[in-house]
C-alpha cells in the first residue's frame, strides 16, 4: 500500500493532521469548517490523496476524476456507500443481509442490474409534477416556522430553529408518516449520519429504531392500506415479484436519511452564507430574481454530500492504481470547487450563468430527490427573505459544522435585525 501513497507535507495550525495528502481526516473540525483551502492545495499537489484514517480511503479533488469515478460502475461499487465504515459487528450483519436480500438501502446501495428498477420505483415520487403538489404544504410550514422565529427572536439558531425543521416534515409528509414526530426522525437520522459515524453502538441503535418503526408502519398498512409512499411500495412489483418487507423498509429508511440531513445542510449553509456576507444579503433583498442562480451557486459552493465506493477490480485513475477492497470517497464537494471547470471557483457568484455543479452526484446514482431539494431550498429562502428584514450570523467562527458524509451547520446563532 505505502508505495501507492503520495507524500506531501501540509500542516494547518491547531490541527492534528500534518500531511493532508497522506493523512486527511474527513471528521476533523477544522477541515469541516472550511475545507476549500485543503482541497485547493491537494488539487495542485496531490489530486487523489490517500489516508489510513477511518478504515483507509482515496479522496479525489478534481472534477474530472470524480466524474470518471462515478461512471466506473460497477468496478467502483455502491454496496457500502458510507464514508465512515461500519463496525465489525455491523459489517457482519450487513454481509448476511445483503446476501439474503441484495441491498440494504436500494437504490443507493445497489449496483446494476438491481439498481435501475429501484430507482424507477421511487423517481415518480420526486418528479417535477409530484414536487409541485408538495409546495403548498412546504410554504405553509416555512411561514409557521418564521412566525415562531419572530416570536422567539431577536436571537435564534438558524440551523436548529429553521433549516432543521423543514426537511423532516416534508419527507414525512411524502412517505406518509406522522409529521408531528419530525424531531424524533431527525434524532434517528443524526444518530446514523452524525453521532453514529464514529460510534458503532449509536449507529446500530438508530438503525434498529428506524427498521422497527417502518416494520410497524407496514403492519399498520397491511390492515388498513393508505394513499402514501409506503402503501405504494407494498403494492409495487419488480420482475413480477412483490418487494420483501426488508426491502420496503430499506427504501423508506433511505428516503428518510437522504431527505433530512442533506437538505437541512444546504438550507443552513445558504443562511450561513447570507448571514456572513452583507453585500450578498443586500443584493438578494434588492434582486429576488437572483434566487434561481443563487441556489445553484450555493449548492455548488457548499455541496453537503460525499459518498463512498468500494473497488471490486484493479483500476487506475490519474496514474494511481486502486486495488479490490479499497474505498474511494466521492468528493462531489471538492469537484465543485475545481478551477479547471469553474471560473472564480472559490467565490460565491450569485448570478453565475454556467454552473455544471455535481452537488447531486453524477451518473446512475444521481440524486433522486434533487427536484424536491431545490423546491425546499427555494421556499425556505424566499419565505425567510420575505418575512425577515435583515439578519446576521452572530459569530461565524463559532458555527459548528457536521462532517463526514454530510457537511452543514448544526449550531448557528443568528440575530434577527427586523421582521
Ligand atoms: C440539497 C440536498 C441534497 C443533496 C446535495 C443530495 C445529494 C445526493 C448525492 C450526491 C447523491 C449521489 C449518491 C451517490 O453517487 O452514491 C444522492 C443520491 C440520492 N438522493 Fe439525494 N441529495 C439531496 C436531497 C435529497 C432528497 C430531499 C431526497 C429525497 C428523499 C434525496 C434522495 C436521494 C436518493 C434516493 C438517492 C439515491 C439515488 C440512486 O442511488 O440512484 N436526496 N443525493
Amino acid at each position: 500500500m505505502s508505495d501507492r501513497k503520495p507524500s506531501i507535507p501540509n500542516s494547518r495550525e491547531g490541527c492534528p493532521v500534518h500531511d493532508w495528502a497522506t493523512d486527511y481526516d474527513v471528521m476533523d473540525p477544522i477541515y469541516n469548517s472550511d475545507p476549500g483551502p485543503i482541497w485547493q492545495d491537494l488539487r495542485e499537489r496531490c489530486p487523489i490523496a490517500h489516508s489510513e484514517r477511518w478504515g483507509g480511503s482515496w479522496m479525489p479533488t478534481r472534477y474530472e476524476d470524480v466524474r470518471e469515478m462515478a461512471r466506473a460502475v460497477p468496478t467502483l461499487s455502491s454496496r457500502a456507500p458510507g464514508v465512515i465504515p461500519p463496525s465489525p459487528e455491523m459489517r457482519e450483519i450487513l454481509i448476511q443481509e445483503v446476501k439474503e436480500f441484495g441491498a440494504e438501502l436500494p437504490p443507493i446501495s445497489a449496483d446494476p442490474p438491481l439498481h435501475k428498477p429501484f430507482k424507477q420505483l421511487i423517481l415518480p415520487l420526486f418528479s417535477p409534477k409530484a414536487v409541485d403538489t408538495y409546495r403548498p404544504f412546504t410554504e405553509q410550514l416555512a411561514n409557521s416556522l418564521i412566525d415562531q422565529i419572530i416570536q422567539k427572536g431577536p436571537e435564534v439558531d438558524g440551523a436548529t430553529d429553521y433549516a432543521q425543521q423543514l426537511p423532516p416534515r416534508v419527507i414525512a409528509h411524502i412517505i406518509g408518516i406522522d409529521e408531528a414526530r419530525a424531531d424524533e426522525f431527525t434524532e434517528w437520522v443524526r444518530g446514523i449520519l452524525e453521532q453514529g459515524q464514529a460510534d458503532a453502538e449509536i449507529r446500530l441503535k438508530y438503525r434498529r429504531i428506524i427498521r422497527d418503526f417502518f416494520q410497524e408502519m407496514i403492519i399498520e398498512r397491511r390492515n388498513t392500506p393508505r394513499d402514501d409512499a409506503i402503501s405504494r411500495l407494498m403494492e409495487a412489483e419488480i420482475e413480477g415479484e412483490k418487494l420483501s418487507d426488508y426491502t420496503i423498509i430499506g427504501v423508506c429508511f433511505l428516503l428518510l436519511v437522504a431527505g433530512i440531513d442533506t437538505t437541512w445542510s444546504s438550507i443552513g449553509s445558504a443562511l450561513f452564507h447570507f448571514g456572513t456576507n452583507p453585500e450578498h444579503r443586500k443584493r438578494i433583498y434588492a434582486e429576488p430574481n437572483l434566487f434561481t442562480t443563487a441556489i445553484e451557486e450555493l449548492l455548488r459552493f457548499y455541496s453537503p454530500v460525499k459518498m463512498a465506493r468500494r473497488v471490486l477490480e484493479p483500476i487506475k485513475f490519474g496514474g494511481i492504481e486502486m486495488q479490490p477492497g479499497d474505498k474511494v470517497i466521492m468528493n462531489f464537494p471538492a469537484a465543485n470547487r475545481d478551477p479547471q471547470i469553474f471560473d472564480r471557483a472559490e467565490e460565491v457568484v450569485l448570478d453565475r450563468k454556467q454552473n455544471r455543479h455535481i452537488a447531486f452526484g453524477v451518473g446512475i446514482h444521481r440524486c433522486a430527490g434533487s427536484n424536491l431539494a431545490r423546491m425546499e431550498m427555494d421556499i425556505a429562502l424566499r419565505v425567510w427573505f420575505n418575512r425577515i428584514k435583515d439578519f446576521e450570523v452572530i459569530q461565524p467562527k463559532n458555527v459548528i459544522w457536521s462532517g463526514g458524509q454530510v457537511r452543514g451547520p448544526r449550531v448557528m446563532p443568528m440575530k434577527i435585525l427586523g421582521a
